[in-house]
C-alpha cells in the first residue's frame, strides 16, 4: 500500500520511518508542500494521503484526490473539521484519524499556558535576561480554589479537569454530554459556567453550531478578569470581539495556541502586508497574551502514537475492518 504524506515535517518523517518496521506491506513518499487542489494531483498512483490539520480537505481537494485515484485521507491529527465528508462520502473515500494520541500533551500545554499567561512568563523572561529583577507588571492570581470552566470534557477536557482539580481548583465543565469518569466535576449550562469561572479553557471540538462560541455575547457573560485559554480551534473564538474584549481589559490573561488565520500560515509567510492585516499579530501586540504556534500536540510521546495509530488505520482499511477512528459522516 502506497502512501503519499503532505506537509512533511522533520520530525513527521522521523516518526513515521521509525513506525515503518512493523509495517512491511506500507510504502511512504514524503512532500514538502501542503494537500490542496493542486497539489492533489501528485497523489496519483497512490492509495491514500496522509494529511494534518493545516491542509485543504475540502470539496476541490477531495474531487481531484478521486479523479487521480485515492480512497483513503488518513488525517494525523484528532480534529477534521477541514474535511468536506459529505463529498468524501460521496466519491467513496474513506476519512481515519487520530483521535486520542495523548490528551495529555494538549492538557498540559493548556495549564502551561494558563500558568504563563497568569504570572507573565513571557515578560518576566526577558526582564531577567535583561538584568532587570524587578517585579513591576510581574503580579497574577492564585489557581488555588478558584473555578475553571472546562468546555468539552471529552479526552483532552478531561486530562484538564483532572489537572485543575489536582491544583485545588474547583471543576465545573459544560458539555454535551456529560463524562462520568468526571465525578469531581459540575456540570452547570454554558452561561453558568462563562458567569463563574476565573479560568475557561475550550476542549471542544469545532462545528458549524460552536463556529464563534466566545464571541461579544458570551464575552460579555464571562466575569471581569478572567482568564481564556483555547488550545481547540481557532474558530471557536471571534478575534474581533476577543480583541475588543481584551482592549475592555475584561480579560486578566489569554493563551491561544490556535487562532483563525492558522491556514493563512501568517507566521511562516511574514510579508509586511500579511502582518498589517493579521488578527492574530494585533493580538501579539497585547502584553496578557501569549500565542504559541499550535504546539500542543507535540510531544514526544503523542508523535509516536499519532505515526502508529495513522498507520494501523491504513491496515484497517486495507483489510476492510470497521474502526471507531474512521470519521463518518
Ligand atoms: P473528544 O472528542 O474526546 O471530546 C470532545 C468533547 O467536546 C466531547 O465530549 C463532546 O461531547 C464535546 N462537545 C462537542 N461539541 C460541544 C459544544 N458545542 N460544547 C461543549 N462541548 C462540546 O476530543 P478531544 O480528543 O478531547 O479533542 C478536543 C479538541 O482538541 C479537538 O477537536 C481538536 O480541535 C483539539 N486538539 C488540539 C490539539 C493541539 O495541538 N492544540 C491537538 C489535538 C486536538
Amino acid at each position: 500500500m502506497k502512501i503519499l504524506f503532505y506537509d512533511t515535517k522533520s520530525y513527521d518523517r522521523e516518526s513515521f520511518d521509525r513506525q515503518l518496521a512493523n509495517f512491511p506491506g506500507i510504502e511512504i513518499d514524503y512532500l514538502k508542500g501542503d494537500l490542496a487542489p493542486k497539489s492533489a494531483v501528485m497523489a496519483e498512483g497512490y492509495d491514500a494521503v496522509c494529511a494534518f490539520v493545516s491542509s485543504d480537505v475540502g470539496t476541490d481537494t477531495l474531487k481531484a484526490l478521486h479523479a487521480h485515484g485515492v480512497h483513503l485521507v488518513l488525517m494525523r491529527c484528532a480534529g477534521f473539521n477541514n474535511v468536506d465528508l459529505e463529498t468524501a462520502k460521496e466519491l467513496g473515500i474513506k476519512v481515519f484519524r487520530v483521535p486520542g494520541y495523548s490528551p495529555e500533551a494538549v492538557a498540559e500545554h493548556a495549564m502551561m499556558l494558563a500558568l504563563a499567561a497568569n504570572r507573565h512568563v513571557h515578560k518576566s523572561y526577558v526582564k531577567v535576561r535583561e538584568n532587570d529583577f524587578s517585579l513591576g507588571g510581574l503580579m497574577g492570581i492564585n489557581f488555588y480554589q478558584k473555578t475553571a470552566g472546562i468546555v468539552g470534557t471529552g479526552k483532552i477536557g478531561a486530562a484538564m479537569a483532572r489537572i485543575c482539580h489536582g491544583f485545588g481548583m474547583k471543576v465545573i465543565a459544560y458539555d454535551v454530554y456529560q463524562n462520568p469518569s468526571l465525578d469531581f466535576v459540575e456540570y452547570v449550562s454554558l452561561d453558568e459556567l462563562l458567569a463563574q469561572s476565573d479560568l475557561i479553557s475550550l476542549h471542544c471540538p469545532l462545528t458549524e453550531e460552536n463556529y464563534h462560541l466566545i464571541s461579544r455575547d458570551t464575552i460579555r457573560k464571562m466575569k471581569d478578569g478572567v482568564i481564556l485559554v483555547n488550545t481547540s480551534r481557532g474558530g471557536l473564538v471571534k478575534t474581533d470581539d476577543l480583541i475588543e474584549g481584551i482592549r475592555a481589559r475584561k480579560f486578566f490573561a489569554v493563551g491561544l495556541d490556535v487562532y483563525e488565520e492558522e491556514t493563512a500560515n501568517v507566521f511562516e509567510d511574514r510579508s509586511d502586508e500579511i502582518l498589517e492585516h493579521s488578527t492574530t499579530a494585533r493580538l501579539l501586540s497585547f502584553p496578557n497574551v501569549i500565542i504559541t504556534s499550535h504546539q500542543g500536540f507535540f510531544t514526544e510521546e503523542a508523535l509516536s502514537a499519532i505515526s502508529q495509530t495513522t498507520l494501523e488505520n491504513a491496515l484497517t482499511w486495507e483489510k476492510g475492518e470497521t474502526s471507531p477512528n474512521e470519521v463518518l459522516v
